[in-house]
């Protein structure tokens, strides 16, 4: 049986031509970048090569990305070093986070440090601009704004030229989480200012366990991981050579197709929806399905006693999808953006996330199976 991967803002295959090339310095660079010899040079250079790569797709400078372990890395990063370093007291952030900032923002408010507020959500799970602003116009020390560009459940965009602005004009600091957007959206920070994002290789066609973080050059932090001088100082321990190079690989290929990718992630996506709601007419949405990542797509099922077996029926059926971000065992325990949106609801959610690769037979096959499962 061909299985049918629907899970892809979980995380996306592997690239082959991003494989190559992480297997061809996996056998032929084995040098340590910190080596002044020919090896360590060999490595120096793949590694600078990489770093002009994210900093091309960002149109920033090179000695404003520093590669971390992933998405969660940055994050943590940013908002607790803009606390630890630059005097942030204040973060305004939002309920609808991924859990690496929800949780890193419990620690800080934790330690004390800086105090957190929460920025509301419209009906629809958009940030509420004019509460955003009137936050940042009340008086609360130096702050930090941490928003994300696309939610990870259901999919909705951050104008994040807006948001940048209005911390620009609030004289606040900015930090996105943009784990989703990299690779899909161009980004130019040239002309929109923010001071920290984050990036994951394995959400754009490259290998896990390496990302990056972007940090504007007015912020000077001291170093998150404490060692060697690697990642000019900010980062010790020996690079993720393999990795770095599958990130920037995979940064060209997206940034390269990326057009070409997200109409066909579009055209899927909005065949679902069509097919969804002409056969099954009491599915919901979640969030906003338009002003959204082509990749995601949130969908309610009506209460039903076979509800909370859809996504292990759906397994064993050879699709996979996922019920949100806390999620183990098979045994969806909700998701905590379609909560905040609809606290009360009982309806059964699964995220389903799209890639260049599915087609429209595979998502003819998804609803035809969804029908014995409802
Ligand atoms: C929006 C968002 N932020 C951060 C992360 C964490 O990224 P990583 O898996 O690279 O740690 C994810 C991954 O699910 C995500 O979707």
């Amino acid at each position: 049986m061909k299985r049918i991967f629907l899970d892809n803002a979980a995380t996306t295959p592997l690239d082959p031509e991003v494989m190559a090339a992480m297997t061809e310095v996996m056998s032929g660079t084995y040098g340590n970048p910190s080596s002044i010899h020919a090896e360590g040079r060999k490595a120096r250079s793949l590694i600078e090569a990489a770093r002009k790569t994210v900093a091309n797709y960002l149109n920033c400078s090179i000695g404003e990305i520093f590669f971390t372990s992933g998405g969660t890395e940055a994050n943590n990063m940013a908002l607790k070093n803009a606390v630890r370093d630059l005097g942030v007291t204040r973060i305004i952030s939002s309920p609808l986070e991924h859990h690496c900032v929800l949780h890193s923002l419990d620690a800080i408010r934790a330690t004390g440090a800086a105090r957190v507020e929460m920025v509301r959500i419209d009906e629809r799970g958009h940030v509420d601009l004019e509460d955003l602003r009137k936050k940042l116009a009340e008086e609360g020390g130096k702050t930090l704004v941490s928003l994300m560009h696309s939610n990870n459940e259901i999919g909705n965009l951050l104008p994040l030229e807006a948001v940048a602005e209005l911390c620009g004009d609030a004289g606040a600091m900015f930090h996105c989480d943009t784990v989703q957007t990299i690779g899909y959206f161009p980004i130019d920070l040239d002309r929109t200012r923010v001071s920290f994002l984050s990036g994951s290789a394995h959400k754009f066609y490259g290998p896990k366990g390496v990302g990056f973080v972007y940090v504007n050059s007015d912020n000077i932090i001291r170093p998150y991981l404490d060692g060697g001088a690697q990642e000019r100082n900010m980062r010790g321990g020996t690079e993720n050579i393999y990795g770095i190079v599958g990130l920037a690989r995979a940064l060209e290929i997206a940034a390269a197709e990326r057009e070409a990718r997200m109409a066909e992630m579009w055209e899927i996506k909005r065949y679902f929806i069509e097919q969804l709601k002409s056969v099954y007419p009491q599915v919901a949405f979640n969030g906003d399905t338009e002003n959204s990542h082509c990749k995601v797509l949130s969908v309610s099922f009506p209460e039903s006693p076979k509800g909370d077996l859809l996504l292990m029926n759906l397994d064993l059926a050879g699709i996979s999808a996922s019920g949100g971000s806390a999620c183990s065992s098979g045994i969806d325990v909700g998701s905590h953006v379609v909560g905040h949106l609809h606290p009360d609801s009982k309806r059964h959610t699964i995220r389903f996330s799209f890639s260049h690769h599915n087609t429209r037979e595979e998502v003819d096959a998804v609803v035809s199976k969804l029908g014995g499962m409802l």
